[in-house]
Parts: structure tokens; sequence; C-alpha cells
């Protein structure tokens, strides 16, 4: 569907050249939710603007639907942008329209006829549950219900894609819940594709299919968000998924632990999570698992269980142990100094 193929973009202020995005190269499939997670400057916001020519990249092609817009002239582009909405973090709203308004305005720009404005803006509305606020100004709403509208505005475009930029940031837990429950219905419902950036794992966790993880305008690692969860590879992908300060020992006491055994980071994935593994070690084995610490994330399809376990025992015995989990299909990394 949108396909970003080495694209790079240099930002060029007076003699300053900052390269926001270093040979960046996504696919994102019809009908699913990708998210892209990283940190503040990872050049987030600069990719899904280049995807909508927002930004123009400085090198690469982004095709949608098989064709280059970076090829593309005026008219032609116009026709493809409409098959993309965006909602952002400050939702853009115009303050001195109603709400109705603010759905109405840029269709007419566009020249959509007012009874076909009118039918969509009733109907787009009801989906974002505000059809009885249609008269409110922004001003009268809240974080979450402005979001709301800035939704059903982009819906009532009939975009075939919807991009994403940090739609959650600035809402509390609740609300964010409830945003992201929307852009699961607005997905499923409506079988529109969501390409969403954020610095929030709970929010790729909540509702993304595949995710990409980035850092200085590159993309670091990429695939399915169980995968990613159960075996992130590189340093930061760790950091996101893992919550790492849950696993945070401190040193005297991993000194302690590691005399008289090894820690091990256990990963339980669905059926795997069932089975009493840590039990049936201590009676095969004679080693000793005990639990220092772990959690449960739920994940859009499944939930995967964390934990960190030390394993008190000789050398041959505990990796007898080990071997033995690594068979019941948990993953089981050592824990380094
Ligand atoms: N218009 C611009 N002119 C110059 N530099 C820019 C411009 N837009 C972005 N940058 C720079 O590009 C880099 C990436 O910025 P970007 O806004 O894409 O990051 P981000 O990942 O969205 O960060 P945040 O999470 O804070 O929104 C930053 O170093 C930023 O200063
Ligand atoms: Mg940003």
């Amino acid at each position: 569907m949108i396909a970003i193929h080495h694209v790079s973009k240099t930002f060029v202020t007076g003699k300053t050249k900052i390269q926001a995005l270093d040979d960046v190269t996504l696919t994102i499939n019809k009908g699913e939710v990708f998210g892209v997670i990283g940190y503040s400057g990872a050049g987030k916001s600069t990719l899904i603007r280049c995807i909508n020519l927002l930004e123009r990249p400085t090198s690469g092609s982004i095709f949608v639907d098989g064709t280059d817009l970076l090829k593309l002239k005026h008219k032609k582009l116009r026709q493809m942008r409409r098959k993309i909405g965006m909602i952002f973090q400050g939702y853009n709203l115009l303050e001195t329209a109603n709400v109705y308004d603010n759905i109405a305005i840029p269709l007419k720009l566009e020249g959509v006829p007012k009874q076909v404005i009118r039918t969509r803006a009733e109907k787009y509305l009801e989906v974002v549950g505000l059809q009885d606020r249609m008269h409110a100004f922004p001003g009268q709403l809240s974080g979450g219900q402005k979001q709301r509208v800035a939704i059903a505005r982009a819906l009532a475009h009939e975009p075939e894609v919807l991009l994403s930029d940090e739609a959650t940031s600035a809402l509390d837990p609740n609300t964010t819940e409830s945003i992201l429950e929307l852009l699961l219905k607005v997905n499923k419902e409506l079988g529109i594709t969501v390409f969403l950036i954020t610095h929030e794992m709970n929010v790729i966790q909540r509702i993304c299919d595949r995710v990409a993880v980035m850092e200085k305008g590159r993309i670091v690692e990429q695939g399915p968000v169980l995968d990613i969860f159960a075996r992130p590879e590189k340093a930061l992908t760790r950091q996101f998924v893992r919550n790492e300060s849950r696993f945070r020992i401190p040193a005297p006491l991993l000194q302690e632990l590691k005399s008289t055994g090894k820690l091990v980071h256990l990963t339980f994935i669905g059926e795997s999570a069932k089975d009493p593994a840590l039990a049936t070690l201590a009676r095969r084995f004679d080693v000793l698992p005990s639990i220092i610490a772990g959690g449960i994330d739920q994940l859009k399809q499944e939930s995967i269980g964390n934990l960190l376990v030390h394993l008190k025992g000789n050398p041959d015995q505990i990796r007898e142990a080990t071997n033995y989990l690594k068979a019941e299909q948990i993953i089981v990394e050592e824990v380094a100094d």
C-alpha cells in the first residue's frame, strides 16, 4: 500500500545540516496498523510528513499503491494525497469554527457537494461518538474530544490510510486508551490502514501489528510486534519493550546472586506461559529457581510474560535446567554482567 524506499531528508539551516532521515525503507501493508517508535528527535515526524509530502524527501521514493508520489504533478498528486488522512498531537482544529464546520470547511474547499458534506459529517461524528456536540466550539471540548473531532475530520475525506503523529501524547492514560480503541475501530470496521508514530510503547503493544524502532534518522529494527517483544535484538529496542527499570537489581545483590548461581531472563509466549515450568525445574534438576522480578505485557493478539529468575545450583545442573526451559518453548537469555 505504502512503500518508503531509501528515503533520506537533510534540513539545511544556515551553515548547519541536519540529517533527519537516513536511508529509511519501510513497507506498510493494506489493512494493518503499523507503528514507529523512537525518542524525541529520532526523525519520526519528518518520516510521517514525508509520506504525504508535507516534507519533500532529499532522496528516495514514496510509493502509494505503486505510484511514486515524488514523480507526480499537482493534480495527480492532489488526488493521491486524498487517500491519506492525518491527525496530530495538537489536534490542529480551527478554534473559531464549531465542530461541524471544522469537518465541513476542508470538504467545501475540495468542492464536495453540500449534501454529501452533511451526510459525511454526521456519519463520522457518530463513528467518533460526538454526534451531539456538532455545534460546540473546540474551546468547549476536552483534549480527548478534540482529538475525536480531528479523527472525524480526517475520516470525512474517506482516506485509505490514516497517519497519526503522536495523537495520544497529550492525553491522560484513560483518554489515551479510548482514542486507541477508536483507532482500532477505524482500522477494523472501516478498513483504514493506520500508520502511527509514538514514543510510548504502550501505544505500540495495544494496537499495532508491526513496529519499527527508529534512532537518529535510521530504522534500527522492525518486525511483527510479538516478535519484537519476544526477541528484541538491539539495545534501544530492549529499552522500549522490556521496561527495563523493573528488572534492575542493586549491584551488591547482583554480586551475591551471581556467586551462587545464574541469573536468567525468561520470556513466555502464549501456551508456554501456562506450564508450571519453574516448579518442574526444581523437581527434576538440583536447581532452585527464585523469581526476582517479572511482569506481563498485553499485546494486541497475545500476552507475553517476562521473568528475571535466579537459578541456584552448580553450572552443569543449571545448563541442563536451561536446556529443559528452552525445550519448553521458553526464551532464555543469560543476564550479562
Ligand atoms: N523544518 C526543520 N528544519 C530544520 N530541522 C528540522 C526541521 N524539522 C525537523 N528538524 C530536525 O530533524 C530532526 C528530527 O526531527 P523530528 O521532528 O522528525 O523528530 P521526532 O522524532 O518527531 O521528535 P519528537 O518525538 O520530539 O516529535 C531533529 O533534529 C529536528 O531538529
Ligand atoms: Mg515528532
